[in-house]
């Protein structure tokens, strides 16, 4: 069980999926599911940039208990960065969530350690949180340098960040061999990876607080297992929250073991 000070997160990757109608269904779908669930973990939508102002109109009218995520943005505030979305801009359209270094954006989009250190600054210094993606890829796993990686890229990052926030800082761990693969990472390995990391960052200053998620082909029939681990606060799912019914299976899951 985790530690109950941690209240947990499920969090949807929509990705590059969803026009705004199709958000707004989504969102009015997911909302009946979790009617008379008492006690919800924190339910975070990360849609697109053109689908986040909607999904926040159709959270407030129907008084959801859900909130929006960008699936990245920049560490700037503003200038001659054509196709950036900045944090400033972002906070202008409410969203106070919003995801680091998501593999995808490693991998093709060349974000490295230095840019994602860069923008969980950036999105601490306005006050929002920041879900910092992290993970190994399988060459590295089987050449038995998933710790060294995992290392590196959390000190990336808390290298940066003072005691203070590291508690405002939500990670996620990621293997990248398991995103969109089917292969889920098994809990137990999942949870000593969780555990590395909040033993890394408890180097800096109090982990306690800090939510640290498992995210990689988390499906309805994995969530138990991964969420009753001491050290897995939560998941990041990405093409299981497409659909209300299959997102809403995996928040029940995790109601279930973490209540
Ligand atoms: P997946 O994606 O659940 O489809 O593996 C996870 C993610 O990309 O965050």
């Amino acid at each position: 069980m985790a530690n109950s000070q941690r209240r947990p997160i499920i969090a949807g990757n929509w990705k590059m999926f969803k026009t705004t109608p199709e958000a707004v269904a989504f969102t009015e779908a997911l909302n009946k599911r979790v009617q008379g669930h008492a006690t919800l973990p924190e339910i975070l939508l990360c849609a697109p940039f053109t689908a986040l102002t909607t999904v926040n109109d159709a959270i407030k009218k129907l008084n959801a208990p859900f909130a929006v995520a960008a699936q990245t943005m920049d560490h700037r505030d503003n200038g001659a960065f054509t196709g950036e979305i900045s944090p400033l801009m972002l906070l202008d359209i409410n969203v106070r969530w919003v995801l680091i270094g998501h593999s995808e954006r490693r991998q093709y989009f060349n974000e490295i350690d230095d840019t994602v250190a860069a923008k969980t600054v950036a999105a601490l210094k306005y006050g929002m949180t920041p879900v910092v993606c992290i993970g190994e890829e399988l060459q590295e796993r089987e050449a038995g340098l998933t710790d060294r990686v995992i290392e590196q890229q959390v000190r990336a990052v808390v290298d940066l960040i003072a005691p203070s926030e590291l508690s405002k800082v939500v990670f996620a761990y990621e293997p990248v061999w398991a995103i969109g693969t089917g292969k889920v990472c098994e809990a137990e390995e999942a949870n000593r990876v969780c555990k590395l990391i909040r033993t890394l960052i408890a180097e800096y200053g109090p982990a306690e607080q800090t939510r640290i998620l498992y995210g990689g082909s988390v499906k309805p029939e994995s969530t138990s297992a991964l969420m009753s681990q001491s050290d897995i606060d939560g998941g990041l799912v990405g093409g299981a929250s497409l659909d209300p019914d299959t997102f809403f299976a995996i928040i029940e899951q995790a109601c279930l073991v973490k209540a």
